[in-house]
This record gives structure tokens, C-alpha cells and sequence, in this order.
């Protein structure tokens, strides 16, 4: 039982003192009645049979919280009124939620209106009962009791729910797992749940909850009417499984069991159009849906990962404690978790992350590419080139390279030379393309750098047609700073065109996405986490693109010349430099003043008089000319 505090809620007349004691005793927590904390002033104004006014109750409902967060390990039951959604927030504030649970004593006026004509001795004054009615707010969380039903039995339900679990985690597979684990070791009691496949999948979680220390106390199911059984209210469910139609048919076999209130989040990778859907469904039940990206591998699962949910911000106020505490923190002690927005945002953010993702790797092997085959240099001479590198512009894709380049094989050798030379990929970059093309914003180095996975997967096809065009040996140099910059040039149009892909989103389907949160959150704990991300999120300037960042300006504008060398140097090479490319025609794109689009336009008004602008006339103004064919 990891909750240290139950609050007893309900009017005056109730009963919640007498069951309140009566629960302490039986569970061995102390009792607290709210009532002891009232003020004299209060007291005579109940006693004068004159309501309290909300002036009354906040310094009351302070001393009680001030009491309770003062004490050192409190395990008590708390008798109080709390009538209102407010003034039960003032109650808890600063308490995890993972120590409360709350629970709210109900009946009709008339029962309570005749259990307080019986009661001797007590400020309240009968008439003043309507006056609680008409406050009473129903309350967003936890257990309603019946006042009519025996003591006994109310009792029995509040020590059973008591023992149930805060939170389930659905799929023991690596992310799952380790996030689950982590879960637990922040002191939240945790059901987790695997399926039975028999034969494939036989008692994963029973297995899982036996290998790992921080489970010991965690609940096992393989069969998912327990498994949600096993939940206190209200229910939050937390999904760790692929993306696509597995998510769908665990909702479905969920859902039965499911009441309005309840949460569920999807901490996969599934594609962002896909949660809006299944957020609009379940909110139709009443159920909020979270579609929450979390990125960090398997470590940053255990360990803290980076969080961004999305969807239902009810939801995600229940679990904002948890995830908060699990996530990652930066090296400013900022916590790497914010909401992002509602609908599928918190998906969209982490295909975009992705996107990224793939090509900040895909940069990275291109330097590799260019000193090792081009510049004919030693493994350990490129390993030792980015050890510089990354000791000025730290990033966590550049450490891991470093480890990768100093790995070696059984034999001595370096293992990278024996790992087959075909990017795999698992749809989020395709989808960060598809996404892009949809909202008609250009993300070149993105896409080459899903192209070039696409290129690499036809090996046949390449060792046949490197046999056909022979390529003699050519030695390509470039200044190591001047790549340096280059790199760090094509590092900032990658992040450039992710985020500005991200504000074109949020504006259209109004997301209202934060940007500098937004980068907070990637500042530990995911792939892309890098000193440059950090310092993007420093200098950005509201709704202007990013490039008119100062910091940006000054960088580009004082190491063009030497870009641009390295850049023409780089093409003369065999290698395939995609995204350096891409990242530069980006640049000379969105920085250039005329453009050639005008013969675009002409063009496409010749063949198809689909009309033109005149820059001497008006911008809602449209043109055709009768094209003199020859
Ligand atoms: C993360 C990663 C994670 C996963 C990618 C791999 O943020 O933790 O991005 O989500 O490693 O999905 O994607 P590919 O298989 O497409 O490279």
C-alpha cells in the first residue's frame, strides 16, 4: 500500500468521522478530523447558523495542508468537508499523488438532514446542510461511498482499494519493461500486464515482476479483466506496445472494463493522426486518451526518458506527478516532460523528433564517410576528431558514434567494418516526410536522410552497378575546422526545418505548442538531446522563423565562405552527401530574395492558364497572358 494520506470527504452529517476512525484503527493510521483546524471566528459563525465563505475556508484549508506536509512519513485518514474541486486541490497541494487517496461519503438530504437532528453538541446548525448541497461539486477523482450502506461494508471496499494499484503498464517488451521498472522506483505501486500467447508468450509479466528488483511488489496479469480490476480509480493504463493495430485491439479488449475518467496513454511510437482518432473515440466514452511520444530507448526508459504528451489535458493532469517524476531532468535540474498540445500533437512532436533524429545520424555518418574514405583516415583518427568535436558542441548521437568508432570485434578489429552496410528504419522518418509534403513545408534534409536508409537497403543492386560505373581512386581534403563549422551548419537547418515543420502544425490544427517547452523537454533524456538544441531554445524569437535567431546570424554569416568551399570541396568526392546538400540548398532557398519561381509561374500559365501575380499589381490580383506560340 503505497498511500500514506486517504481524505474522507462529504458533507456535514455524513458519517465520514465515524467511518473515518473507524478505517484509521483498522489499517493502523492516525485520524485527523478537518473540523479541529477551524478557526474560533469560523466556529461562531457556524455556530450562528452563518454559512462559510470561501475568505473563511482558505486559511483553514492552508492550516490543515501546512500540518500534513510538515510531518515526517504521515499515515493518516483525514475527516474533511472539502466541497469543492478547489478547495480539495488546497487540501493536496504539494502532496504526490501517488501517497493520496481520496474518498467521498454521498447520500440524500433528507437521511443527513435526519442524522444531524439526532447529533448533540455540535457547531453545526441543521439549516446550514442546503447551503453544503448547493456548493457540492462532484469530485473528479477517487471513490464515492454510499452513506446508506453498513459501515462494515464500506470499510471493506476502501481497505480493497486501498491495496490497488496507481498505475498499469500494458506490454513487458524492452521499452515497456524498463519503463515499468522505472515506475516502481519512484514509489508508485504498479500493476503490469503481458498477453498469453502460448507457446510464445507464457507469463511474461509473472517473469518480469521475479528479474527485476524494483517489481518486487509490482502485480502480474496476463488476463485483462484482472489486470484492470487490479487498478485504484480512477484507472490509468499506460501502453507500451507497437504501433498500428496492436494499440487498437487492446483499446478494444480495455474498454469493457473501462469507466468515464479513466486514462489511457499511449507511450509508442504510433503515427499522430492515428491518436486523434482513438482520442476522439474514447473521449465519446468519457475515457481521456493521451498520446504521449517518449523517447530514450531503452536507458532513458529506466533512467528517465524525454516525455511529450498529447491529447486529453485532464488525462495528463492525472498523470502529470508520475510523469514528471519518471522523466528525465536536464543539466539545469529542469524536468523533460511538458504537455504539448491536445489532439495527436504529443505523437506529432515525436515523428518530428524523429525525423531529426535520422538526420542528425545520417550527418554524422556522412563525416565519417568524408575522413575515413576521403580523407584516407584511420578509424581511431576519426574517433579522436570527434572526441574534439563533441568536447565543444556535445550531443548524445556524437558520444554514442565515439563508442561505436572505438568498439572493437572479437578479433581486435573495428566492429563497425563488420556490420552490413543497410539502414533500416521503422516508419516515423516516412512519416515525418509524408507529414511534411501534407502541410507544404520543406524538410529536405530529413527526407534525404530517410532516402539515403531507402538507397542503402538495395545492396544487390549496388554492388552490381559499382561493378558497371568504375569510379578511380580520388583523394578529397578539406580544412578539418572549416568542416567542423559545415557540420554544425548542416546540424542547424536539420533542427531548423523540424521546428519550423512543428510550428506550421501547431498553427494549423491550433496546438498552440510552445517551442521553448518543447525543446526543454528534448534537452535530456532523447536521442536529439545536444548543447545545440539547448542553445536554439535560448535564442528563439517569437512566431519569426528561426534563422532570425541572432546567434544563428552571426555563425552563418561569419563562416559562409568557409562552408561553401568545404561544401563544393565535398562534391567532388564518390560519397553521397545528401543531406549536407540538402541542408545547404535549404539555406540559399529561404535566404534568397528573388527567386526563379516567376518562370514557374509563367511556365504553368503557358500550358495550363493556371494564372499568375504581377509584381505591379495587387497581391489578390491574377493574371493570364495568351502566350504567343511559335
Ligand atoms: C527514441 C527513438 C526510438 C527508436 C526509433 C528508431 O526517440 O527513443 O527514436 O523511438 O529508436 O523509433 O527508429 P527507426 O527504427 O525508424 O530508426
Amino acid at each position: 500500500m503505497t498511500t500514506k494520506i486517504i481524505f474522507l470527504t462529504g458533507v456535514s452529517g455524513s458519517g465520514k468521522t465515524t467511518l473515518g476512525k473507524a478505517l484509521a484503527s483498522r489499517i493502523h493510521f492516525d485520524f485527523i478530523d478537518a473540523d479541529d483546524f477551524h478557526p474560533k471566528e469560523n466556529i461562531e459563525k457556524m455556530k450562528n447558523n452563518i454559512a462559510l465563505v470561501d475568505e473563511d475556508r482558505w486559511p483553514w484549508l492552508e492550516s490543515i495542508n501546512h500540518y500534513i506536509t510538515s510531518l515526517d512519513n504521515p499515515r493518516l485518514v483525514l475527516a474533511c468537508s472539502a466541497l469543492k474541486e478547489v478547495y480539495r486541490d488546497r487540501l493536496a497541494k504539494g502532496i504526490p499523488s501517488k501517497k493520496i487517496q481520496w474518498f467521498h461519503l454521498q447520500g440524500p438530504l433528507l437521511l443527513i438532514e435526519k442524522r444531524l437532528a439526532t447529533r448533540a453538541g455540535h457547531f453545526m446548525h441543521n439549516s446550514l446542510l442546503q447551503s453544503q448541497f448547493d456548493i457540492y461539486e462532484k469530485p473528479a477523482n477517487g471513490i464515492v461511498l454510499e452513506i446508506e450502506k453498513p459501515q462494515e461494508e464500506n470499510i471493506k471496499q476502501m481497505i480493497a482499494e486501498l491495496k490497488k494499484s496507481f498505475v498499469g503498464v500494458i506490454g513487458m517488451g524492452v521499452m515497456g519493461k524498463s519503463l515499468a521498472r522505472n515506475i516502481a522506483a519512484k514509489g508508485y505501486s504498479i500493476s503490469i500486464f503481458n498477453r498469453h500467447v502460448a507457446g510464445k508468450e507464457v507469463d511474461i509479466a509473472v517473469k518480469t515482476v521475479n528479474q527485476n528488483q524494483e517489481l518486487k511488489n509490482t502485480l502480474p496479469f496476463d488476463d485483462i479483466e484482472k489486470f484492470v480490476s487490479s487498478l485504484s480509480a480512477p484507472k490509468t493504463i499506460i501502453l507500451m506496445i507497437n504501433a498500428g493495430a496492436a494499440v487498437d485491439e487492446i483499446t478494444h479488449q480495455l474498454l469493457p472494463f473501462l469507466e468515464a475518467g479513466d486514462v489511457v496513454l499511449d507511450g509508442g511510437n504510433s503515427l499522430y493522426t492515428d491518436s486523434e482518432i482513438r482520442e476522439k473515440y474514447l473521449s465519446q466514452k468519457g475515457v481521456h486518451f493521451i498520446g504521449c511520444g517518449i523517447s530514450g530507448g531503452e536507458e532513458g526508459a529506466l533512467l528517465g526518458p524525454s516525455i511529450m504528451p498529447g491529447g486529453s489535458f485532464d488525462g495528463y493532469l492525472i498523470l502529470k506527478d508520475l510523469l514528471e517524476d519518471i522523466a528525465a531532468k536536464n543539466q539545469a535540474g529542469n524536468t523533460c516532460c511538458s504537455y504539448i498540445g491536445k489532439g495527436g500533437s504529443g505523437h506529432f512532436v515525436k515523428m518530428v523528433h524523429n525525423g531529426i533524429e535520422y538526420a542528425e545520424m545520417q550527418l554524422i555518418a556522412d563525416m565519417y564517410s568524408h575522413l575515413r574514405w576521403d580523407q584516407n583516415k584511420a578509424i581511431k583518427e576519426v574517433s579522436h576528431i570527434f572526441k574534439k568535436w563533441c568536447q565543444s558542441d556535445p550531443s548524445y548521437l556524437m558520444e554514442i558514434t565515439i563508442d561505436i568508432l572505438d568498439q572493437k570485434d572479437d578479433d581486435g578489429s573495428p566492429l563497425l567494418d563488420k556490420i552490413r552496410d543497410r539502414a533500416q528504419n521503422k516508419g516515423t522518418g516516412g512519416w515525418t516526410t509524408q507529414a511534411a509534403c501534407d502541410l507544404g513545408t520543406p524538410i529536405p534534409s530529413i527526407t534525404e536522410s530517410l532516402y539515403a536508409r531507402y538507397l542503402s537497403s538495395d545492396k544487390n543492386e549496388r554492388v552490381s552497378l559499382s561493378a558497371k560505373y568504375i569510379k578511380p581512386p580520388i583523394s578529397v581534403i578539406s580544412d578539418l575546422e572549416s568542416l567542423r563549422s559545415t557540420f554544425l551548419f548542416c546540424r542547424i537547418m536539420n533542427h531548423v526545418q523540424g521546428l519550423e515543420m512543428i510550428k506550421h502544425a501547431s498553427d494549423k490544427y491550433s496546438w498552440h505548442i510552445d517551442i521553448k517547452g518543447l525543446l526543454q523537454t528534448w534537452s535530456g533524456g532523447c536521442i536529439i538531446r545536444s548543447s545545440l538544441l539547448e542553445r536554439i531554445g535560448e535564442d528563439l524569437i517569437d512566431h519569426a522563423h528561426i534563422l532570425h535567431a541572432t546567434w544563428i546570424g552571426d555563425f552563418i554569416n561569419q563562416n559562409w565562405q568557409d562552408i561553401q568551399k568545404t561544401v563544393s570541396i565535398l562534391a567532388q568526392s564518390h560519397q553521397p552527401y545528401a543531406v549536407i546538400f540538402a541542408s545547404i540548398q535549404y539555406f540559399k532557398h529561404i535566404t534568397q530574395e528573388n527567386s526563379n519561381a516567376n518562370m514557374i509561374q509563367a511556365q504553368r500559365d503557358y500550358f495550363g492558364a493556371h494564372t499568375y501575380q504581377r509584381i505591379d499589381a495587387e497581391d489578390d490580383q491574377f493574371f493570364h497572358t495568351q502566350w504567343i506560340i511559335k
